[in-house]
């Protein structure tokens, strides 16, 4: 037997077994929205297979692209050998994957409680919060998903990291008090790279795609990998919903993933220079970082394989320093989103967490940095900058020369 691939091997390879049998090496784009049926028994029976969740039959048609494309397909395939699951289902945006989750561990089951821990993703909370999608929600803190089930409870929803805050939760603890309501568990923030949720037990990892998968700022995408089974469920949704991921998007997203090890190690690496340099210094109150406490409870060294490159940081001149560093920052851009090759910065009490709750929202003085593939020395330099623009605060400039000398 072969020894299994590393993981960057597969990020390079994975999804693209088809390709030799087409006598192409890039991943080719299927733009149809139809396709030719042999006959109208075999084209009936593809149609009623793929509607309801299943895979086209060999002998059939692909119908019609809201139920199959071949390019999303292989995006699916490579997404999931990365995740370690059976299968994955990808969907227009990380918020039409979550609504699908919602949707067929609820209603289309019958039940209607929904457990979420938070933080949770400002649109991911307002989702649950909203009755939009007719579920109940009970929000928690981790140690309180057992006491916070119900008999009608068919999914408990967590973030780890979590958006914006970084708070790790233990999965296999979250999965062992859900007992057999399924967990999904949003891995937008570790990726495949650094954290496998499936394997401590999680039903289904969510992505946004649009972050780290793509890592460009080019598409927006989502997708969730589980089992064989849950995927069916999910495509009934996506079929019926029409949640569909574009067929370029797929083509971008699928490419991506190719260099997901590699971007994800160096971003980290300069997260990892950047956090030990806010630290110090006096404009910041306190920082947020995977491992910054020492990782009491062990969660980090348990499920994950490095504490990624999201930082959050509080700023000791409350609101109005937050507001001032977003706007005279010149290489983070001052914008939503993450996960991409240049670094962002941005308040998620008035943005991504904007529809949170007031008791839940963050706080008015926390600011997230994406960190991006930038030289790192650029990136603390710009920082210095930034904050040498603080009112009342001394100018404490820092060159990129005097950054890269104090590495
Ligand atoms: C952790 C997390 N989950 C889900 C989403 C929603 O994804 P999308 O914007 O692709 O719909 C986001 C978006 O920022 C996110 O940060």
């Amino acid at each position: 037997m072969t020894a299994p691939l590393h993981p960057d091997t597969v990020a390079v390879h994975a999804g693209r077994s088809d390709l030799e049998g087409l006598g192409v090496h890039a991943l080719p784009i299927d733009l149809s929205t139809t396709n030719p049926l042999p006959d109208i028994e075999r084209g009936g029976d593809s149609y009623e297979a793929m509607a309801t969740g299943g895979r086209p039959p060999a002998d059939g048609s692909l119908v019609y692209a809201r139920l199959w494309n071949p390019t999303v397909a292989r995006f699916e395939d490579a997404l999931a050998e990365m995740e370690h699951a059976e299968a994955a289902v990808a969907f227009g945006s990380g918020m039409a994957a979550m609504t699908a989750v919602i949707l067929a561990h609820t209603n289309a089951v019958g039940r209607r409680h929904v457990v979420a821990v938070r933080p949770l993703y400002g649109g991911t909370d307002h989702l649950l919060g909203s009755g939009l999608l007719g579920v109940d929600t009970t929000y928690c803190e981790p140690h309180e998903i057992a006491d916070a089930l119900r008999p009608d409870t068919g999914l408990v929803v967590l973030e780890t990291p979590a958006n914006p805050t970084l708070d790790l939760t233990d999965i296999a603890d979250a999965v062992r008090q859900a007992g057999s309501v399924p967990v999904v568990v949003d891995n937008t923030f570790a990726t495949p790279v650094l954290q496998n949720p499936l394997d401590h037990g999680a039903a289904m990892s969510l992505h946004s795609a649009t972050k780290y998968l793509g890592g460009h700022g080019d598409v927006i995408g989502g997708v969730v990998a589980c089992s064989e089974q849950t995927a069916e469920a999910l495509r009934r949704v996506r079929a019926v919903t029409g949640a569909l991921l574009h067929p370029l998007g797929a083509y971008l997203l699928h490419r991506g993933l190719t260099t997901l090890p590699v971007r994800m190690r160096q971003q980290q690496e300069s997260a990892r220079r950047i956090v030990q340099w806010l630290i110090d210094r006096p404009e910041i109150e306190e920082v947020f970082h995977p491992g910054l406490d020492g990782d009491p409870d062990g969660i980090l060294a348990r499920q994950m394989r490095g504490s990624g490159a999201m930082i959050a940081m509080r700023m000791r001149g409350g609101y109005a320093a937050a507001s001032a560093v977003v706007t005279a920052t010149s290489l983070f851009t001052h914008a939503v989103s993450l996960g991409g090759v240049d670094s962002l910065i941005q308040h998620p009490a008035a943005l991504t967490h904007r529809p949170v709750p007031a008791e839940a929202r963050p706080a008015a003085d926390l600011l997230r940095l994406s960190i991006g593939l930038e030289n790192a020395d650029d990136l603390i330099a710009d920082l210095a900058q930034a904050f040498a623009a603080l009112p009342g605060t001394e100018p404490v400039g820092v060159s990129p020369e005097a950054a890269r000398s104090s590495r």
